[in-house]
């Protein structure tokens, strides 16, 4: 799991006028809007004696902890304290992280790392969300399985004639009819584009956890463009959180909307037993624990940006974190930490690049 990116928190709809209490990266945060309206998320563990400030309540859009009243406005900084005097001062240490969020596609992204905004990679772009033409339909889910299978198996186009009988794929492969492969790099993703007589295909990855597949149908009875989108929240190590999105320039409606929905929600229930047993749980980093074919190149380069990723610090050790978790409490560096030193809580452990 890597610190540093945008990751979906909750659908916007979920934060209304009490704290929500979100889990991301194998920590815990509050989500909650302040007296304006806007989302706001900080660490949730109160830095005063560890009460849930997720279980707390609102009062004038801050976030008041239920164990002894403590509040926090949306930068992170205690407010009140109920037991100093009205002319003590407020220690300056009494402040939890807080987290750039935007609010987009219905779901509410919070930034969890300290890079300034200018160095902040930014989140993928829906680009037909709100657009003429274009039906959206979205759902969210869970799987008990790695972030990086569960990118891995959007990316991986060979697996649908075997997982997915629902959409009428019966196990044949026919490696004549894939045409043209060819990877495609940006800054923060790589995609592998094909073709088929029916259908030209691509896959591609955006930062380590959100992904997407475009089909565009060329097929005498059928053209159309379908463009999925998936921002997947790794809960901890083991499980995920994903909010996906279908985008379709043809077949428009509620009905086909319905439709959609449960077609896609067939093809997750074919590909979450598969995805949940592979093993190694994570998806390895070297050459040699999987025989990966010229076919996979797509998830060679998705390893090779986690990899980069990992090189620059991002990566959080998830065995420390899992080890030193049970006696203590750390939070994701907020950008905060970049102004001021002198936090109460531990940044997360991460792996040493040199390691
Ligand atoms: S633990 Fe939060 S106010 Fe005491
Ligand atoms: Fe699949």
């Amino acid at each position: 799991m890597f610190i540093n990116f945008w990751y979906p928190m909750a659908l916007a709809g979920e934060v209304t006028d009490k704290p929500l209490r979100t889990r991301a990266l194998g920590l815990d945060f509050v989500l909650f809007r302040d007296a304006q309206g806007a989302v706001r998320c900080l660490a949730n563990t109160c830095i005063h004696r560890g009460g849930s400030l997720g279980s707390g309540k609102l009062v004038e859009g801050q976030v008041q902890c239920p164990y002894h009243g403590w509040r926090f406005d949306g930068d992170g900084r205690c407010t009140h304290i109920p037991t100093l005097a009205a002319d003590a001062r407020i220690p300056a240490r009494a402040r939890v992280d807080a987290y750039p969020v935007a609010e987009r596609y219905g779901v509410v992204f919070a930034f969890l790392g300290d890079l300034p905004e200018d160095e902040r990679p930014p989140i993928m772009d829906l680009e037909q969300w709100g657009r003429e033409g274009w039906s959206v339909t979205s759902m969210v889910y869970d799987w008990n399985a790695s972030f990086d299978r569960v990118i891995e198996n959007g990316l991986d186009a060979t697996h649908t004639e075997f997982v997915h009988p629902s959409a009428g794929l019966q196990g044949g492969f026919d490696p004549s009819a894939i045409r043209g492969q060819r990877l495609v790099t940006g800054p923060w993703s790589s995609a592998c584009q094909m073709e088929t007589d029916r259908v030209d295909i691509e896959h591609g990855h955006h930062g380590p956890s959100q992904q997407w597949t475009f089909l565009t149908f060329k097929m005498k009875g059928f053209t159309g463009k379908f463009r999925f989108y998936s921002f997947v929240r790794p809960i901890d190590a083991h499980s995920v959180r994903r909010y996906l999105f279908h985008a379709r320039d043809c077949q428009h409606g509620e009905k086909m909307d319905a439709d959609m929905v449960k077609t896609t929600l067939g093809f997750e229930l074919e590909d979450r037993p598969v995805i949940e047993e592979m093993r190694p749980v994570f998806s390895p980093r070297d050459a040699l624990t999987e025989l990966l074919l010229p076919e996979d190149e797509i998830m060679m380069s998705y390893r090779r940006f986690l990899a980069d990723w990992e090189r620059r610090g991002w990566l959080i050790d998830d065995v420390a974190l899992a080890e030193r978790g049970r006696r203590k409490v750390f939070a994701v560096p907020g950008p905060g930490r970049r102004e001021t030193r002198n936090w109460v809580l531990e940044p997360v452990p991460l792996v040493s690049p040199a390691a």
